[in-house]
């Protein structure tokens, strides 16, 4: 796979990353640098088990031009417009209203016959800032979904305010049919507002390339304490529950042995479950927007095989320093 550009090995004497199990021999790791999209395409169809996937929102539009935007739909006429940043759309507004939508996008279908390109049109008179997010998100999922194996599994991870959008777009890009768990990853840190319910989740939508093949080992998952360990015989509580689809779990210790320092980092806890549900020891992970490299360094330590994609130097920085037995693929220089 290490196809293109210059190959090197992170160095020896650095730390290793997450605690390695006894139960499977460390996985390989093969790092890329550069746009995810470009690096991606060049990966064989149906080569990983499971792709995760936490893509950063801010997509680098400026502001100003969602502003914009909403604001040159407005009709001459007085017609209703959309939301505008910062503007309330008032008790009358119908958010799923096309009025004012000059740009009627042409009907397109999704993998399984949706009419994809009306929906998307639909939610762009909803959140210009969503359809630039989408735009950029849609052409990756869709690689997503080429690069996934019959009995694999897509988990992406969002936070609140895009989760809605991305369920009912991924619903028709992929089929309600493959759409297997919204889980809530809660947590419960940092400054509270009083204004509102403090919001302290993020939402990761799961969706399967095949219902009637996908892996899922509920056995093989860390399990969890009982709420009320006095109500369940000793041996359960000793043994713990099953985890169900709301995470309370910590964010990354702002001090400890996984603490990398890199900004966006998620905790290892949260993606040891998704690895070790849905992949077995030698299968492939993918995390194209792999940033500290959670993904892999918790995908290896369970003895999985990892391939990971950054365009931030400093993000292949911190994970050849949190992998040193990773391989390093640095995208050629385009002539
Ligand atoms: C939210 S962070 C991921 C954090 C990661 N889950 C972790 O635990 O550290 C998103 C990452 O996507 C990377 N990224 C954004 N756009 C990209 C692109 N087009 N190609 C490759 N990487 C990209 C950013 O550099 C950033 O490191």
């Amino acid at each position: 796979m290490a196809a293109q550009g210059s190959v090197t090995r992170g160095s020896d004497d650095a730390e290793t990353g997450a605690a390695e199990t006894d139960a499977a021999p460390r996985g390989a790791v093969e790092i890329h640098e550069g746009d995810n999209l470009g690096v991606i395409r060049g990966f064989a169809d149906g080569s990983f088990t499971v792709i995760y996937l936490d893509p950063p929102f801010n997509t680098g539009r400026p502001q100003e031009k969602a502003v914009e935007t909403a604001r040159s739909r407005t009709p001459q006429n007085g017609a209703d417009r959309g939301p505008v940043d910062g503007e309330s759309p008032g008790p009358h507004a119908d958010p799923w209203s096309s009025a004012g939508d000059v740009a009627r996008p042409l009907v397109r279908r999704g993998f399984h016959g949706r009419d994809y390109e009306r929906l998307r049109g639909d939610l762009r008179a909803y959140d210009d800032r969503f359809d630039d997010y989408w735009g950029f998100l849609e052409p990756r999922l869709e690689e997503a979904w080429r690069l996934l194996a019959d009995d694999g599994t897509l988990y992406l991870h969002l936070d609140y305010r895009e989760a809605h959008y991305a369920k009912v777009l991924l619903d028709a890009l992929f089929g309600r049919d493959r759409f297997l768990n919204e889980l809530i990853w809660a947590y419960d840190y940092g400054a509270k507002t009083r204004k509102r319910w403090p919001t302290k989740h993020d939402t990761i939508l799961v969706y399967v390339k095949d219902p009637g093949r996908y892996w899922f080992d509920s056995e093989g998952v860390d399990r969890e304490p009982y709420m009320a360990p006095g109500l369940v015989p000793p041996e359960k509580a000793e043994r713990g529950k099953l985890p169900t689809d709301v995470w309370w779990h910590t964010i990354v210790p702002t001090s400890g042995r996984e603490k990398t320092g890199y900004p966006t980092q998620k905790p290892e806890g949260v993606l040891r479950r998704i690895v070790q549900a849905s992949s077995r020891p030698g299968d492939r992970v993918l995390d194209f927007f792999a940033g500290s490299g959670t993904t892999g360094a918790v995908a290896s330590a369970l003895g999985r095989d990892a391939v990971l994609v950054d365009d931030n130097p400093a993000a292949i920085e911190v994970m050849r320093v949190r992998m040193p037995h990773a391989v390093v693929v640095r995208a050629a220089a385009a002539s």
